[in-house]
C-alpha cells in the first residue's frame, strides 16, 4: 500500500529534524543506561571504547541508516522490499520492528519509574538527607511493587501512544525543541555540583582515567551495544525518522550533530554520577538503579534540591518519551505503510502488546521470583531483553546495514542519494570505506569472539 508524501509528513525543517533525532537519540539510554554500564565495565576503558565505537561506527551506520530512509521514503521493511525487490533483505527491516518493539517493552517500565521518580521528588521525599542504604530501599522497594511498577508502564505508554498517533511533525518536533536544552542546562548543573563534593575525586579518576587491564571482550561487545543504543541505531529509527527527511536535508552534517549532542549528553551523565557516587561510598557496578540512588543524594546536599530533583525527573521523563516515540513509530510506520493500517489502529494495537510484554520487566524487579531470577541465564527478565534486544540485536542489524549499504545497494547509490539536492559529502571516500570494511569487520569480530568465549552479559 503506497501513502502519499502528504499522509506520511515532513519534518518542518532541518533544525527541526536534528532536534527531532537528537530526542530519540537522547534518553534514558544516556542517563540511566551509560553511567551504569560504564560502572558495572570498569570504568574509563569502557568509556574510551564507547567513543571510539561513537565515531567509527555510530556516525557511518546512522549516515546509513538515513539515507536509506530517506531514499525511500519509507519504514524498515518497505525501505529494503524497495531497493531490492524479491530479495530477503526485507527480513532485516521485520527485525527492526521486533527489536523496537522489544526495546520499547522494557524501556516504558524504566521510563515509568522516572515518572514515579518525578512526583516522588514533587511530594518531597527527597528534601531529607538519607543514607545511600535508605535510598537504595527505597528504590528496591518502590521498583519491586508490582502495581506501581505496572501502572506506571502503563502510563508511559498511554502517553507515548497520543503523542504517536498525532503524527510525525506536530507531536515529536514541537516536544524536542524546548526541553532538551533545558536537560542539558540542568545536567551542566548538576555535574558541577557532583564534582564538587568531597571525596568526588576518586569519581573521576574512575570514570576519566582509563585502565586497560579492565578491556574484556565482553566490555567491547557491551561498549558497542551502548553506542548503537544510545544513538538509535541498528533497529531502522532513523532509517524511519530519514524517511521524513527532505531531499535538501544534509544528511552528514545531521547524523554528525545527533551524534555530538547525543555524546555530549552521555558525558555529562557520567560526570554528575561517578563523582556523586564515590563521595557517597557507593559500589559503581550496583547496576540499574544506579540513577535512582545516586542522584537523591545529589540533591538533598543542595540548595534548592527539591525543585533540581523534581524538574531533573520530569525533564528525563520528557527526554524518555520523545525516544519511546521513536520506538514505537517503527512498528506503526510499518504497519501503516505495508498493512494499509490506520495510525490508530496500529498504534493502539502496538501499544497494548508492548504493554503486556513489558509486564514480564516490570515485575522482574522483585515482586516476582520466576522473572526476578531467570533460570539458566540466572538475570532478572529486564536485564536480559536490554541485553538480547538493546544488545545483540542492534549489534547484528547494524552489521547487516554496513553489509547492505556497502555490498548490496552500492556505496555509490548511497553516495548520490545524500548528494541529491545538491548536498555536498566531502567524505565520501571515507564513507565508503568505513561502511564497507571496518564497520561489517569490527562487529563481526566483536560478536564472533562473545559467541566463542560465551561470556555475553
Ligand atoms: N537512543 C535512545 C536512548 O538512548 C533509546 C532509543 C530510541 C533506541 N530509539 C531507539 C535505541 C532505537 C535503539 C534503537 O535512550
Amino acid at each position: 500500500m503506497e501513502t502519499t508524501q502528504q499522509e506520511r509528513g515532513n519534518w518542518g525543517s532541518t533544525a527541526g529534524f536534528i532536534l527531532a533525532a537528537a530526542g530519540s537519540a537522547i534518553g534514558l539510554g544516556n542517563i540511566w543506561r551509560f553511567p551504569y554500564m560504564t560502572g558495572q565495565n570498569g570504568g574509563a576503558a569502557f568509556v574510551l571504547i564507547y567513543l571510539v565505537f561513537v565515531a567509527l561506527i555510530g556516525i557511518p551506520v546512522m549516515i546509513a541508516e538515513l539515507t536509506i530512509g530517506r531514499h525511500t521514503q519509507k519504514n524498515p521493511v518497505g525501505a529494503f522490499l524497495k531497493i531490492v525487490p524479491g530479495t530477503s533483505w526485507h527480513w532485516l527491516g521485520m527485525l527492526g520492528v521486533i527489536t523496537g518493539v522489544a526495546i520499547l517493552s522494557f524501556y516504558a517500565v524504566v521510563a515509568g519509574w522516572t515518572l514515579g521518580y518525578f512526583f516522588k521528588a514533587l511530594v518531597g521525599d527527597f528534601n531529607r538527607a538519607m543514607t545511600p542504604e535508605v535510598l537504595g530501599k527505597l528504590f528496591t522497594g518502590f521498583i519491586g511493587n508490582p502495581a506501581i511498577a505496572i501502572a506506571l508502564l502503563a502510563a508511559f505508554m498511554g502517553i507515548t501512544m497520543l503523542v504517536v498517533v498525532r503524527g510525525v511533525s506536530e507531536g515529536i518536533e514541537r516536544w524536542s525543541k524546548i526541553l532538551m536544552p533545558l536537560l542539558f542546562l540542568l545536567l551542566l548543573m548538576l555535574s558541577i555540583r557532583s564534582v564538587t563534593l568531597p571525596g568526588a575525586g576518586k569519581g573521576l579518576e574512575f570514570y576519566l582515567k582509563p585502565d586497560l587491564s579492565k578491556i574484556h571482550p565482553e566490555t567491547v561487545a557491551q561498549a558497542l551495544g551502548q553506542a548503537l543504543f544510545s544513538l538509535s541505531l541498528g533497529m531502522g529509527a532513523m532509517i524511519t525518522y530519514g524517511s521524513y527527511l527532505s531531499k535538501r536535508d544534509d544528511i552528514p552534517k545531521a547524523a554528525v550533530s545527533v551524534a555530538i549532542f547525543d555524546t555530549l549528553i552521555a558525558v555529562l551523565a557520567g560526570l554528575m554520577i561517578f563523582p556523586a557516587l564515590f563521595s557517597a561510598g557507593l559500589d559503581p557496578a550496583g547496576g540499574p538503579g544506579l540513577v535512582f540512588v545516586v542522584l537523591p543524594s545529589i540533591f538533598a546536599k543542595m540548595p534548592g534540591g527539591w525543585f533540581f530533583g523534581s524538574s531533573f525527573f520530569l525533564l528525563l521523563s520528557v527526554a524518555a518519551l520523545t525516544s519511546t516515540i521513536s520506538l514505537l513509530e517503527v512498528p506503526v510506520s510499518y504497519l501503516v505503510d505495508e498493512k494499509g493500517w490506520t495510525r490508530k489502529k496500529a498504534v493502539g494495537l502496538t501499544g497494548l502488546f508492548t504493554f503486556v510484554l513489558g509486564i514480564p520487566s516490570a515485575i522482574s524487579q522483585g515482586s516476582s521470583a520466576w522473572f526476578s531470577k531467570l533460570p539458566v541465564v540466572a538475570m532478572d527478565f529486564l536485564s536480559l531483553m536490554n541485553a538480547l534486544f538493546g544488545n545483540y540485536s542492534l549489534s547484528v542489524g547494524a552489521f547487516f546495514i554496513s553489509v547492505f549499504i556497502g555490498y548490496k545497494w552500492g556505496v555509490s547509490a548511497a553516495v548520490s542519494e545524500v548528494r541529491t539536492g545538491g548536498n555536498s559529502f566531502p567524505l565520501s571516500g571515507s564513507w565508503g570505506f568505513v561502511v564497507r570494511f571496518i564497520c561489517p569487520i569490527a562487529i563481526f569480530f566483536v560478536l564472533a569472539y562473545i559467541a566463542v568465549t560465551g561470556r555475553y552479559f
